[in-house]
């Protein structure tokens, strides 16, 4: 009985290759022009070209919006060296889910008040803002968002872009004149750019987190909805938005009822399909509707459920991480959270069970993010290419970075080698990595056109004198 409540958890190696072949199928949709419109994995098109040389320096704002908090942070940069201040700013669920400008002006305030904290109103400094959410970028720092994610909604933002969005609530303050934002990047890009800072081979950024998601670096011929030059670097980096791999039914093969019930009870219901089978935000969720499962077939907790375990999102994902983190001894962190939940009645077997459980449903977010990765790294067939990942998820977990390590090593061609790195922090430091090029480029800019008009005033002068 057991084994059948849970067996749809646990997928073959020919699952997780149909799985790799089927997201090869539809990141080429996404890159084609023909197919983009319907394409489910959008695979845009971020307009960061170039990984960092180690020369950016300098200090810089970052904002990073996107997981389960608001952060801003100071960054200075100074060759391989990174220093950053930061403060986390809640976004309470009234926001998350009211209007936009609601949204943008209190980013705007975090802002005023983080630069008061850190007496820097006099100062004029470039801002980088990880905005992680699928966005159609039209340039660096232009990004029309396409649909929320991860428990937002907020009314007005989809189809504009967030950085007009940002600046129009800094002057509806009025007190920021000096707060320009140079670059919006995903948080996977962040997780890219910080970890190729000091890694040469790193070509994808993974996020394992409240949500998931890839980028990757492509060769511009192969990216057919590029609009940008054809200059060097000839390649661009690619943010996937995988999350919604899955949203026209093509993993319906491996979907469990558990899956489907998350899905349906969503706020986002038949979108982000591949996401909430993997990332931090449904995974407790996942392993709570398998064990009331069993516990409504007796085979927990000798049928004794409670309020806080039938509480949709009750169950926490650390829990998950906790669980699987504890000593098989004496279960003193199970308990303990069983003691949380208000659970009547446990026994040492319900500790394995759960244990169990939680196991599964992990085991099975590794490795279906692992189809993930293998299906780039083959289609890159790099020799060698590092992996910078961030997230709560791969963070806190105790085995997410092992199982991956294994699956993925299974599941690439043979000639073919890889490194998973901790990204630290990637996206205030990506961020402001960004805008750190960003705010070059435009310098360069700059004195190109100052020349330009120089040239231009002299060649006038010369001319008059002539006449
Ligand atoms: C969601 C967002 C995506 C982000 C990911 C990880 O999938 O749509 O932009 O990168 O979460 O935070």
């Amino acid at each position: 009985m057991v084994e059948n409540i849970l067996k749809p958890l646990d997928l073959t190696d020919d699952r997780y290759r149909k799985v790799m072949d089927l997201l090869k199928q539809n990141l080429d949709e996404g890159l084609h022009p023909d197919t983009h419109a319907n394409a489910n994995v959008k695979c845009f098109p971020t307009y960061v070209r170039s990984v960092p040389d180690g020369s950016e320096n300098g200090d810089f704002l970052a904002l990073d919006l996107g997981g389960t908090n608001f952060r801003v942070l100071l960054i200075n940069l100074n060759g391989q060296e990174v220093t950053m201040e930061s403060k986390i700013y809640i976004i309470p669920q009234h926001i998350m889910l009211g209007s936009g400008d609601q949204l943008f002006d209190h980013i705007a305030d975090c802002i005023f008040k983080f630069m008061c904290d850190h007496k820097l109103h006099d100062r004029t400094l470039p801002l980088g803002f990880t905005f992680s959410f699928p966005c159609r970028q039209v340039g660096l720092d232009r990004a029309i968002l396409t649909t929320w994610t991860k428990g937002f909604k907020c009314d007005g933002v989809e189809g504009r872009d967030i950085v007009e969005l940002l600046h129009a609530a800094i002057q509806r303050r009025g007190d920021m004149k000096n707060v320009r934002c140079l670059a919006v990047i995903n948080d996977t890009v962040g997780a890219l750019m910080s970890c190729a800072h000091s890694d040469r081979n790193c070509a994808i950024g993974l996020i394992l987190g409240t949500g998931t998601n890839a980028c990757y670096i492509e060769e511009l011929s192969s990216v057919k909805t590029w609009d940008g030059d054809y200059n060097d670097p000839k390649q661009v980096l690619i943010n996937t938005e995988w999350g919604a791999f899955g949203n026209n039914g093509c993993l319906d093969f491996i979907l469990t009822d558990f899956d489907r019930s998350i899905d349906k009870h969503s706020i986002n219901p038949g979108k982000q399909i591949y996401e909430k089978m993997i990332s931090g935000m449904y995974m407790g969720e996942i392993a709570r509707l398998a064990i009331e499962r069993l516990r409504k077939h007796n085979l927990l907790f000798e049928g004794e459920g409670s309020y806080h375990l039938s509480t949709r999102g009750r169950f926490y994902t650390k829990y998950v991480s906790e669980i699987e983190g504890d000593d098989v001894d004496n279960f003193t962190v199970t308990k303990q959270i069983f003691d949380e939940l208000e659970l009547a009645s446990h026994t040492e077997q319900d500790c394995r069970l759960v244990r169990h459980v939680c196991s599964l449903v992990s085991k099975r977010a590794a490795y279906l993010a692992s189809a993930g990765i293998a299906c780039l790294l083959n289609k890159m067939g790099r020799k060698e290419a590092t992996v910078g990942v961030d997230g709560s998820l791969y963070r806190f977990h105790p085995f997410f970075h092992d199982l991956m390590m294994e699956k993925i090593s299974q599941l690439i061609r043979p000639n073919l080698s890889f490194k998973l790195m901790l990204s630290h922090d990637g996206s205030g430091k990506g961020a402001a990595l960004v805008a750190a090029v960003a705010a070059r480029l435009e310098k360069k800019e700059q004195e190109a056109q100052q020349q330009a008009e120089v040239e231009i005033n002299q060649a006038m002068k010369n001319s008059s004198l002539e006449v």
